[in-house]
């Protein structure tokens, strides 16, 4: 069975630097986590990328589709200075920058697939690929995409995937088994104590998101939670992460 780290960095640590950022990495490593989670996605001429919107405009200071731009053209635009202008100037990271900065600092990534409009089996095969000629370490794979989650498994069916979900589906065993999944990870707002217990009862292992302050952390814990992901690691101390 696979351990989990208690505290993921949601978005590298979103609220404390930019999303889905390399600042973010550095520092929730710094904070003493040991796990983050981040979004890929594919540019125009298919090179993996972190970000989450399908477009810039929220991110960074660029405008248009993600999708339908080359990395150059969105490398152009800052992807940090709209958090705070002290992150200012820095592009969104590729994928591969992102699992290089995990390594060097021994950072758990949970890569969540996050495919651009039917782009599902394309990122799913990219980021696939890319672990299986690039990555030795351990992490997890997960999408919201079944159809991105099917194409990763296909390209690497060894590594590690979780059922990534916002409400608990009726069906959630027979998905975990379709997807070969070794977790679940679930949206703590919608999930009951009654839930929780299923999930405890089956021997699953549940991550909860998005968990903002301590006291719903403990809840989640208390419930049963192997891990929450987090916005702001640094309410939790290197001894709880
Ligand atoms: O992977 C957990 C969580 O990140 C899913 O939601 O929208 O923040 O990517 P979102
Ligand atoms: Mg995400």
């Amino acid at each position: 069975m696979i351990a989990y780290p208690h505290i993921i960095a949601h978005r590298c640590g979103g609220a404390l630097a930019p999303e889905n950022s390399l600042a973010g990495l550095t520092i929730a490593a710094r904070l003493g986590c040991r796990a983050v989670e981040f979004d890929v996605m594919l540019s125009a001429d298919g090179v993996p990328l972190l970000i989450h919107d399908e477009t810039l405009e929220r991110t960074t200071t660029g405008r248009g589709r993600v999708a339908e731009m080359t990395l150059a053209e969105i490398r152009r635009f800052d992807a940090g200075g709209l958090h705070h202008p002290a992150f200012a100037v820095a592009p969104a990271p590729t994928f591969s920058e992102a699992m290089a900065e995990c390594r060097r600092l021994s950072l758990w990534p949970n890569i969540e697939i996050k495919p651009a409009t039917g782009h599902d089996e394309s990122t799913g095969e990219t980021v696939a690929r890319w672990l299986g000629e690039h990555w030795n370490g351990t992490g997890v794979i997960s999408s919201f995409s079944e159809k991105s989650a099917l194409a990763a498994r296909r390209v690497l069916p060894q590594f590690p995937q979780a059922l990534l979900v916002e409400q608990l589906p009726d069906d959630w065993q027979a998905q975990l088994e379709r997807r070969g999944a070794i977790a679940l990870h679930l949206a703590a707002e919608y999930l009951t104590p009654r839930q929780a217990a299923a999930l405890n009862d089956a021997g699953v292992i549940w991550a909860a998101y998005t968990v903002n302050d301590h006291a719903t952390g403990a809840r989640l814990f208390g419930l049963g939670a192997s891990a929450v992901f987090t916005d702001r690691p640094d309410l939790w101390s290197p001894a709880e992460m």
